[in-house]
């Protein structure tokens, strides 16, 4: 069976989750769901990233130890995607056990060939990104982009990885498989980051002395020091799947391959040079194979269209608007409005706009009236029905549905695969408008039962395929219902099984939404 590894990035736990964390596990959620229907064996891993001076510095705020702070907010994270129904089959936490040995064991193999070295270091230190900058990340007034304060100068001693000797084999890389980060506008990016990084010469700092910061995982070939954050947090993804660690007992180097080999990592762009850098250059002075791809998406906009985040106090709890609107709402909300790669805004108005047109009209509509109508008029569903004059057209329109949806959902386009089922919806609508079910129902009783059968199996195939973006409301549908597929994705009307039922009453799948107020 073909296997999948998906991976979130870890989420630091000085912030609780907000809509931008939940974005990108939802859209992990959403690509293993997808994968799984598609039969694969899939590893969808999510985790928090627990060290480092920022996550001492918000322990310290609310009076706690940054180790009982640590299973607080990571516990809140464990929890909020519990409560938003995502499935991940692994929470890693760096302060675990399996984490250390594992980061342990790779600076000690780095540094025994001789690709760490000790030396002075002074930079523009961002708290916030836990990285020194370069001037050019900084704006005018002289901060950090991402976070909008000044970053420290600091100078120490520090243990550094010889980046500069990977980075032109990992673009050499790039540049004969562009395809390891995209969308491509992305691997542009790499690419300059890195001719600007081989320029500068620089290698990358991967210590801090103790005597500045405690929390952290050990260096092993010198205990007056702790790793870098980076080089703790990049390591989780290898950890999850059972790096090969000598040290206890059997050494499974197959499973581990057999995962890794088939690596999607999915982050926003503020993390796409440790993602799209650091990380390929470890990964090859480790002897590893680099990740099979890194999908790299845009920000949630809020107010003034500045980026979602909690420093800047304009991030949503997820929880507390998927209780407003439902879980699958919300999913369906985040996936369809942002165009994988590029900013989304984020509102209210924005999103009742788009529950409304999708959900509420088209899909809620169809569903709601095409069972209505077979309620009423008794005709089925009747698995014995025959196909009406309109079941060609729409067989065609499946066929053409499920090439476009299993292309985009491949590439991570989940804005175009919701599409694709989309415009099949509005084309059900339109049949059920063009033949008039309700006058055929006085004019040819036969003809309607054949029309409404034909667009039950229409919308069980609709529903079959909206499985990763609404699982909830169409497990709901299609178990009351006993729909069956003979694919996981069918392509034709006559692929869907059900028995003869009389319909009593279904769950509403869509209510049109008020906007409560503009956000
Ligand atoms: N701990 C590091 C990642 C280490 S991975 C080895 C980190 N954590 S974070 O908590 O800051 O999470 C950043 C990620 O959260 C982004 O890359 C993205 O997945 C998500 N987002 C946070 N805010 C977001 C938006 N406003 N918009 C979109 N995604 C956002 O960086």
């Amino acid at each position: 069976m073909k296997k999948v590894f998906i991976t979130t990035p870890i989420y630091y736990v000085n912030a609780r989750p907000h809509i931008g964390h939940a974005y990108t596990t939802i859209a992990c959620d959403t690509w293993a769901r997808y994968q799984r229907l598609q039969g694969r064996e899939v590893k969808f891993l999510t985790g928090t990233d627990e060290h480092g001076d920022k996550i001492v510095k918000a322990a310290a705020a609310e009076g706690k130890t940054p180790a009982a702070y640590c299973d607080e907010i990571s516990g809140a994270f464990k929890n909020t995607w519990a409560k938003l129904g995502l499935t991940p089959d692994d929470f890693i936490r760096t302060t675990e056990g399996r984490h250390k040995k594992v980061v342990q064991q790779i600076l000690q193999k780095i540094y025994d060939a001789g690709d760490i070295y000790a030396g002075e270091y002074s930079g523009k230190y961002c708290f916030g990104c836990e990285r020194y900058l370069t001037d050019k990340e900084l704006n005018d007034k002289g901060e950090c982009e991402i976070h909008l304060t000044v970053p420290q100068v600091i100078s120490e001693k520090n243990y550094f990885f010889r980046m500069q000797k990977y980075l032109p084999i990992w673009k050499d890389m790039l540049l004969k498989n562009r395809s390891y980060v995209e969308p491509q506008g992305y691997c542009n990016e790499v690419l300059g980051t890195i001719d600007e990084l081989i320029k500068n010469g620089e290698d990358l700092s991967i210590s801090r002395p103790k005597t500045r910061l405690e929390w952290g995982i050990e260096i092993p070939f010198d205990t007056d020091y702790v790793t870098y954050v980076w080089f703790d947090a990049l390591i989780n993804y290898v950890t999850a799947i059972g790096y090969p660690s000598t040290g206890s007992g059997q050494v499974d180097f197959d499973s581990f391959n057999d995962w890794w080999s088939v690596s999607h990592h999915m982050i926003a762009k503020d993390i796409l040079k440790p993602h799209g850098v650091y990380w390929p250059t470890m990964l090859i002075a480790m002897g590893l194979p680099v990740y099979k791809r890194l999908s790299v998406h845009g920000y949630w906009l809020g107010f003034a269209d500045q980026k979602m985040s909690k420093s800047l106090g304009n991030a949503k709890d997820p929880v507390e608007l998927a209780g407003k609107i439902g879980n699958d709402a919300l999913r369906f909300f985040l996936m369809r409005e942002m165009n994988f790669g590029s900013d989304a805004r984020f509102s209210e108005e924005i999103m009742v706009n788009r529950l409304n047109a999708n959900l509420a009209n088209d899909l809620g509509n169809l569903v709601q009236r095409t069972l209505s109508m077979l309620k009423k008029y008794e005709c089925g569903p009747n698995p014995d029905s025959a196909a009406h004059a309109s079941a060609a057209g729409i067989d065609a329109s499946l066929k053409t549905m499920h090439a476009d949806y299993q292309k985009y959902f491949e590439n991570f386009e989940f804005h175009n695969a919701i599409e694709a089922v989309s415009v099949v919806i509005r084309s059900l609508n339109k049949v059920v408008d063009d033949y008039k079910p309700w006058s055929l129902a006085k004019e040819n009783m036969a003809d309607c039962a054949l029309l409404l059968n034909t667009l039950f199996r229409a919308i069980s195939a609709v529903l079959i395929y909206l499985r990763p973006v609404l699982p909830e409301k169409t497990e709901a549908l299609l178990g009351l219902l006993q729909v069956t597929s003979a694919s996981a994705l069918p392509q034709s009307l006559g692929e869907i099984g059900f028995p003869a039922q009389k319909l009593d009453t279904w769950p509403m799948l869509f209510a049109r939404m008020e906007l409560d107020k503009p956000a």
